[in-house]
């Protein structure tokens, strides 16, 4: 028996383990070798892209804003001494134990005093932010001269994530369940500053510089396989300038 046979009969009913073997059996023979150039991106971004920009400061404070059960910079092996995570909710915060620090807090109003991070990394947060500039404002206020920033999130006019501007989390999860699409936890997401121009826009009136701007995507639903394909295909649209605001991710890079 295959080893991706067992693990799939020690799942309850309906349940499916992401690994890239699984993910990669899901796709389509025709777009294998597109998604192994998405995946290869992805790691990329996530894992190198990441060493990189939290190089130099591995004994320096670093803020995971928004760092919820699991810190993904740590998740991105980047040996960080001193990163504190923050997060509103303690539940989810006592179950990440990467962080050496943890602070319960909001972006918006952030415990810190002025100049005290050399680094502030978020990720997968600010589609969940009700009010940018006050978020971006903070980040500036507690930053170094010099600080640099790294935000992840998801890019508004992915079709995928459209809905999710204009639908009640109550009402997302009861349409994922009735297109059998299943997918990882629902916070309200507003979708204020997930547009390029918006992000540069924020951070620009904010006082940051040297403002780079990234996009790549990677499917993050396999199941059904008919939402997988359409996901595969808007990322091949996505690959055209014209249409490059499709893409899945987007990120900013910048400095104080
Ligand atoms: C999708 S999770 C991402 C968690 C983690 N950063 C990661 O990449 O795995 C979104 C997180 O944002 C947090 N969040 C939502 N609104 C926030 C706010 N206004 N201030 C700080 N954190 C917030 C949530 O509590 C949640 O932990």
């Amino acid at each position: 028996m295959s080893s991706a046979s067992q693990s799939k009969q020690e799942l309850p009913k309906g349940a499916f383990r992401i690994t890239r073997e699984n993910q990669y059996n899901a796709v389509p023979k025709i777009f294998r070798s597109y998604w192994i150039k998405l995946a290869e991106k992805n790691t990329y971004y996530n894992k190198t892209f990441m060493a990189e920009w939290a190089d130099g400061l591995e004994n320096e404070l670093v803020l995971d804003a928004g760092c919820g059960q699991s810190s993904s910079l740590s998740r991105r092996n980047t040996p960080l001494l001193y990163l504190v995570g923050l997060d509103p909710l303690p539940e989810d915060m006592k179950i990440n134990n990467e962080l050496r620090w943890r602070v319960q807090g909001v972006l918006e109003a952030l415990p810190f005093a002025d100049n005290t991070f050399s680094g502030i990394h978020c990720d997968s947060v600010f589609e969940h932010i009700s009010d940018p500039k006050l978020v971006v404002g903070e980040f500036h206020r507690i930053l170094k001269p010099g600080g640099r920033v790294i935000i992840n999130t998801n890019s508004v006019f992915n079709p995928f994530m459209f809905p999710n501007k204009f639908l009640s989390v109550k009402r997302r999860e009861w349409l994922k369940e009735k297109l059998h699409i299943t997918s990882e936890g629902t916070y309200p997401a507003p979708y204020r500053i997930n547009t390029k121009r918006k992000l540069v826009g924020f951070l620009r009136r904010a006082g940051f510089s040297d403002i780079r701007i990234y996009r790549w995507g990677v499917p993050n639903v396999y199941h059904p396989r008919w939402f997988l394909v359409l996901q595969l295909l808007m990322e091949l649209l996505a690959e055209t300038p014209l249409f490059c605001g499709l893409k899945h991710r987007l990120m900013a890079t910048c400095r104080k």
